[in-house]
């Protein structure tokens, strides 16, 4: 098998909590008169929490302090994690779940990159605060994707070499990431017919053709 480990981005692909991200800087955005939709949420997929108000506050007509800006990022972070405390373990998938199982079957070592600071709370909402052999997130790392800091530190913790790990991601920049990184990725969701991707999957299940 080439693969001896497989690096997952957590949001979008693990679970939906880009759903919630969205809601939460939408709150953001209305409260401040910016015009933001999921077209432009897309954007934000992979990349780090002040590099998404950054892209949303393009849009708008003044510009705002540093102190203003943390003070939004804060105020996003509080609305989107109370948002996550409604989640369970009933928010992860039969699917996610039992496929992550395979991997696990087969032998794989199985880690988690993402850029969220919200990691490990998210994992332990759903029931995945034990299971990765690896977690690297959002509070290790100081460059976010598309930089590959994230996943080569992932296949670190793993000790396996990036050739001998399968990326998976739903984010363009997530798909540029594991390339920069000399990874293999598998695309889904708003990533999947991106063309730096070696698999493309329409559900997560269908990652278990890509051994
Ligand atoms: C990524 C999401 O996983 O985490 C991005 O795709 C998000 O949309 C980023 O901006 C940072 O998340 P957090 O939880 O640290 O604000
Ligand atoms: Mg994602």
């Amino acid at each position: 098998m080439k693969y001896q480990g497989i690096i997952f981005d957590l949001d979008g692909v693990i679970c939906s909590t880009d759903e919630y991200h969205y809601q939460a800087w939408k709150t953001l955005a209305d409260q401040l008169g910016i015009p933001f939709d999921r077209e432009r949420n897309n954007l934000l997929r992979g990349v780090s929490r002040m590099e998404s108000l950054k892209i949303i506050l393009e849009k708008s007509e003044r510009t705002y302090s540093e102190q203003e800006k943390q003070a939004f990022a804060e105020q996003k972070n509080a609305l989107y994690r109370t948002l996550l405390r409604q989640m369970s373990p009933a928010d992860l998938s039969d699917e996610v779940r039992e496929t992550l199982q395979f991997f696990r079957d087969c032998g794989l070592r199985l880690a988690v990159g993402s850029s969220s600071k919200n990691t490990p709370f998210i994992l332990e909402r759903i029931g995945l605060g034990d299971f990765f052999d690896a977690v690297a997130d959002g509070n290790c790392i100081t460059h976010s994707k598309p930089h590959p800091e994230v996943f080569l530190k992932a296949a670190e913790m793993l000790g396996l070499p990036p050739e001998r790990c399968l990326v998976v991601e739903d984010a363009h920049a997530g798909v540029e990431a594991a390339v920069a990184g000399g990874f293999d990725c598998a695309s889904m969701g708003d990533a999947k017919d991106d063309a730096r991707a070696k698999w493309h999957v329409n559900r997560f299940s269908g990652l278990r053709g890509c051994l």
